[in-house]
């Protein structure tokens, strides 16, 4: 059966008339789904955006695309923002070759001149301003499509000829369903998503999980801008109401002033008990967004959506929320237990290539400290996203899940980290937390060594695998600063320093009986050319 041929693209970009023109040439029936909800709703689109809201067309939009995902052999028109939501994505591509019609911004104005003013999402005082601000916001989205065809300056029957070239050798797109992970905590249990897209499935999931209020996506100025729009849309396509808050990038953004500014927004507009905190973002925002769910209202539900690799193997797991204070981080906290995490590895699509090694060095960490296989395959070069990240995070789900309130075992998760932390003090945080981690496990394991805990072998095996992923291993630093820093560090446990040394993979341990000598000897092999 002919798959469907489905046109999407900005407002403008001639999706309907070229949709026809393809139609009549290849003799398919044509739909467009403007004109399909309009038909089942009795109400024209801007009718429907002012009677019933941006929310209603979405949710009557997913459902007409779910039917027609079932079909075949249609061309398909699809409305401007309809791909935005990858739970439609996955409904027209599995049975769909998605195809986007791409124009300037100049050229949609030039095009849309006269019936500017029509347009629900553009209304408002500066039609122009909002057109140019949408067009941006969905770029990211179009830019994950399969296909596209440039239509600017050229007639729609051209446009029609290249598509016509491009049909017989595209494929549908279909994406698998994601993987469900449940982890255990004292007060229930909660499912993590994890899959290329799993995002399609976060409306139903909200449901399942009762979290039906409005949602408050909390987000930073990196993420939003790519993926705000693309949520949004998924949990419009479900009936649920979200609106975004953004706060800066970094972790300048996690403090208590920062909490009290999204507390204060939420009153504003309304939110409630019944509302959910929804973290879109890397680690700070799910610091960030988890503790305002945490103490609004005595705390409400909480959603994490990790979009760094870091946040999705670590951060996102384990319940433990909150911000810093000026004089030590994440001293400000609580555990609060997300009602559902959504790993969708598509994020990861644009995370820079530093914070993705950054992320790496944790996975490392998780496999030294109990998934020797993770290191096997990073080490052989041959995995994919989701199975890597699943791996990772099943070690620190049995960790939290044996240890949820940070009493004993889960003090392993700290490997390399008493090392890293120490070194970004003495970089005054100029070396990233990934790249810390990275030269913390090379010396937790020349230490373990040693003190005669492992063989050498492991040393050099972590550091050839680290190396391998472009992580660092040597840092430039005064190892008798680094050894002081180390004596500032919280996990000190009186007044002995407390580290977790690895004996071999898969098999670490909390000791502190290191003596000092040794720990400053290994310090000595820190710098880069020193002896190592
Ligand atoms: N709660 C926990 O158990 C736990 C565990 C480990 C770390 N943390 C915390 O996590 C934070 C570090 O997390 P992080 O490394 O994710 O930092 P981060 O949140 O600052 O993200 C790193 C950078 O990547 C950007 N980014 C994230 N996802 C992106 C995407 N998909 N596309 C483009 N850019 C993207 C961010 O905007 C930021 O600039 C620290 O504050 C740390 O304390 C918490
Ligand atoms: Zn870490």
């Amino acid at each position: 059966m002919d798959p469907n041929i489905v046109l999407t693209g900005f407002m403008g970009t001639g999706k309907t008339t070229v949709g026809r023109l393809l139609a009549r040439r290849l003799e398919r029936p044509f739909v467009d789904m403007d004109a399909e909800i309009e038909r089942r709703t009795g109400l024209s689109i801007p009718e429907l955006f002012a009677r019933r809201g941006e929310t209603a067309f979405r949710h009557a939009e997913a459902a007409v695309a779910a039917e027609l995902g079932q079909r075949h052999g249609l061309v398909i028109a699809t409305g401007g923002g309809t791909l935005l939501a990858a739970q439609n994505r996955r409904a027209l591509g599995a049975n769909g070759i998605v195809v986007e019609l791409r124009a300037t911004a100049e050229a949609i104005v030039e095009r849309l001149r006269g019936e500017i003013e029509q347009r629900p999402l553009l209304a408002g005082p500066d039609p122009l301003a909002r057109l140019r601000e949408l067009y941006a916001r969905r770029r990211a989205a179009y830019d994950l499509l399969p296909h596209r065809v440039e239509t600017t300056g050229r007639s729609p029957d051209d446009v029609v000829e290249e598509l016509l070239a491009l049909v017989p050798h595209a494929k549908p797109t279909p994406t698998a369903p994601p993987e469900v992970m449940w982890v255990r905590h004292p007060g229930g249990t909660y499912p993590i998503l994890i899959g290329f897209d799993a995002t399609a499935d976060l409306g139903a999931w909200m449901r399942e999980r009762e979290l039906l209020g409005t949602v408050a996506i909390i987000s930073d100025s990196h993420v939003a801008p790519l993926h705000a729009a693309s949520v949004q849309a998924d949990l419009a396509a479900a009936g649920l109401e979200a609106r975004v808050y953004e706060v800066p990038a970094g972790e300048g953004s996690k403090t208590p002033e920062m909490a009290l500014w999204l507390h204060g927004r939420l009153l504003e507009d309304g939110f409630d008990r019944t509302s959910t905190v929804l973290a879109l973002g890397g680690g700070v925002v799910g610091d960030l967004a988890g503790f305002v769910a945490a103490t609004y209202m005595r705390g409400i539900p909480f959603v994490q959506m990790p979009t760094s690799l870091l946040a999705m193997v670590d951060a996102s797991v384990g319940g433990k929320v909150g911000v810093d204070h000026p004089r030590a981080k994440n001293l400000i906290g609580a555990f609060k237990q997300p009602a559902l995490v959504v790993a969708d590895t598509r994020f990861l699509r644009t995370l820079p290539e530093r914070e993705r090694r950054c992320g790496l060095a944790e996975v490392v960490k998780h496999g030294l400290i109990g998934a020797p296989h993770l290191l096997a395959w990073l080490e052989s070069g041959a995995w994919a996203w989701p199975a890597l990240i699943r791996e990772a995070i099943a070690v620190k789900k049995a960790i939290v899940e044996e240890d949820p309130f940070e009493r004993g075992r889960r003090a392993v998760l700290n490997l390399g980290h008493t090392f890293a932390h120490a070194l970004e003090v003495v970089s005054d945080y100029a070396l990233p937390h990934g790249e810390a981690v990275a030269v913390g496990l090379v010396l937790a394991a020349r230490l373990a060594a040693r003190v005669g805990l492992a063989d050498e072998a492991l040393a050099a095996r972590v550091e050839a695998l680290l190396r391998r992923l472009g992580l660092p291993v040597h840092y430039p630093a005064d190892p008798e600063a680094v050894w002081q820093a180390m004596q500032g560090d919280k996990k000190k446990v009186r007044g002995r320093l407390r580290l977790v040394l690895p004996r071999a993979v898969g098999d670490v341990i909390v000791t502190d009986g290191v003596p000092a000598e040794d720990v400053r000897a290994v310090l000595a092999t820190l710098r880069p050319g020193s002896p190592g």
